[in-house]
């Protein structure tokens, strides 16, 4: 019997953990659980853990309004130190690029404790963009003993960096196992300014924007952007779920406020955002998962981003990376709304990260390297 404890702290970390949460659930002749949320969100983290049903045996409740990297550093790797020492487990499973990532595996090294890294060798090359993340993420894989790559180009970044080939395990990435317990395709929307949206007549533009390198004038520039859009094309709407960052809701307020078919509304749950999503045209997005999900779902996305982690779509040709610049976003996003050839080159479905099984493989591989009994997992490949 080993003890793994997950740790995360975000709403992206919660979705993507939370489907290997309930497969580490599944073994309980040899696997205890243990669940330790930071909550670096709270409401945001919350939604999720309710819908996949989750209930931590530690909530540290580190959230506060316009929190610092050093606030969320410093009291998720002193409060984790606290649950490390208690539990003791064999095993500590971290997700993706977050500052909970970087200090639930910190916490971790500095007692002695195997970390597994989820989501493990997205780079972009360059460590401001994505700020923290790319960091974030490069520092995780450098304690972590297990990497679970999402696609072979993780894999191969992690050989990049020396990591032990034995030790990388090519999984898939665990939100498309989310995705795909979530999409019912036939959703009523419970938020009251959803019921304004001409879903049979008009075509959805979904947008999300929270990136910390976007924050102030980038988001300005794409805000300015799509409101003449939305001004000079009649048969479209915006839906965007609004972060619950303040810095964000400032500048949306400013500049998007009051707009007729604009509908600025509070971060979603998950399963109906992921029901929007697949009633959308179009997505424009700075978010990593969606980046992830829209594709599968045959959803064009334009990456509000100068640079990319996640290169396998951009190659499928269902997701382009435009930047910040307020005339490049407007042209993109009318050449998609007015060009159905190139409309029709971007939508077509694909799944270059993964066929919902990621978790799966991910215990599998957590059960091989500790008893050996159970055969090394094949790894996802397209
Ligand atoms: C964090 C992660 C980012 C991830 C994103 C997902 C870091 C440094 N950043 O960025 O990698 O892509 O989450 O959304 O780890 N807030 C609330 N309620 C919530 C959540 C946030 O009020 O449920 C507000 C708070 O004022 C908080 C602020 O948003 O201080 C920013 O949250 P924070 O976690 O610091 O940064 P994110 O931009 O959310
Ligand atoms: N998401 C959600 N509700 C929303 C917006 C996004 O549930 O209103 C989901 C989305 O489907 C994806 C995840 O949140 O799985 C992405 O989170 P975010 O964009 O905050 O973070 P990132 O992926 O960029 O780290």
């Amino acid at each position: 019997m080993i003890k793994v404890m997950t740790v995360f702290g975000t709403r992206p970390e919660a979705i993507k953990m939370a489907p290997v949460v309930l497969e580490l659930k599944k073994h309980t002749d040899q696997l205890q659980t243990i669940v330790a949320v930071t909550a670096q969100h709270r409401q945001m983290l919350d939604q999720v853990l309710d819908l996949f049903k989750i209930e931590p045996d530690y909530d540290l409740d580190i959230m506060s309004q316009g929190q610092t990297l050093y606030d969320i550093t410093t009291k998720a790797l002193l409060g984790l130190k606290k649950v490390l020492e208690k539990e003791q487990p064999d095993l500590v499973l971290v997700h993706g690029d977050t500052t909970t990532t970087f200090a639930g595996a910190l916490a971790a090294y500095y007692q002695q404790i195997p970390v597994g890294h989820v989501e493990a060798g997205l780079r972009t090359g360059n460590i401001y963009s994505p700020f923290p993340e790319e960091m974030n993420r490069k520092l995780t894989g450098a304690i972590a003993a297990i990497h679970f790559a999402p696609t072979a180009t993780a894999k191969k970044n992690l050989l990049k960096e020396n990591a032990d080939e034995e030790k990388i395990y090519i999984t898939g990435n665990t939100v498309i196992d989310a995705l795909m317990t979530t999409i019912d395709g036939s959703y009523d929307f419970a938020d009251e300014e959803l019921q304004h949206v001409d879903f049979k007549k008009h075509r959805i533009i979904l947008l999300t924007t929270h990136r910390r390198e976007n924050l102030g004038e980038p988001m300005r520039h794409i805000y300015k952007a799509l409101r003449r859009i939305i001004e000079e094309i009649p048969d479209t709407e915006i839906v965007f779920p609004v972060h619950r960052n303040p810095l964000v809701r400032k500048v949306v307020e400013e500049e998007l406020a009051g707009v007729d078919r604009i509908h600025l509304i509070d971060p979603m749950e998950y399963e109906p955002f992921a029901n929007l999503m697949s009633l959308s045209s179009l997505v424009l997005t700075d978010s990593g998962g969606i980046q992830e999900e829209a594709p599968s779902l045959g959803k064009p996305v334009l990456v509000l981003r100068d640079t990319t982690e996640r290169p396998e779509a951009v190659e499928a040709g269902t997701v382009r990376l435009i930047g910040t610049d307020k005339t490049t976003v407007y042209n993109e996003t009318k050449r998609l709304l007015t060009d159905k050839a190139a409309y029709n080159t971007m939508s077509m479905a694909v799944n270059p990260y993964g066929d919902g099984h990621a978790s799966q493989r991910i215990v599998q591989a957590i059960m091989h390297v500790f008893f050996g009994t159970q055969r090394r997992p094949e790894d996802f490949y397209l």
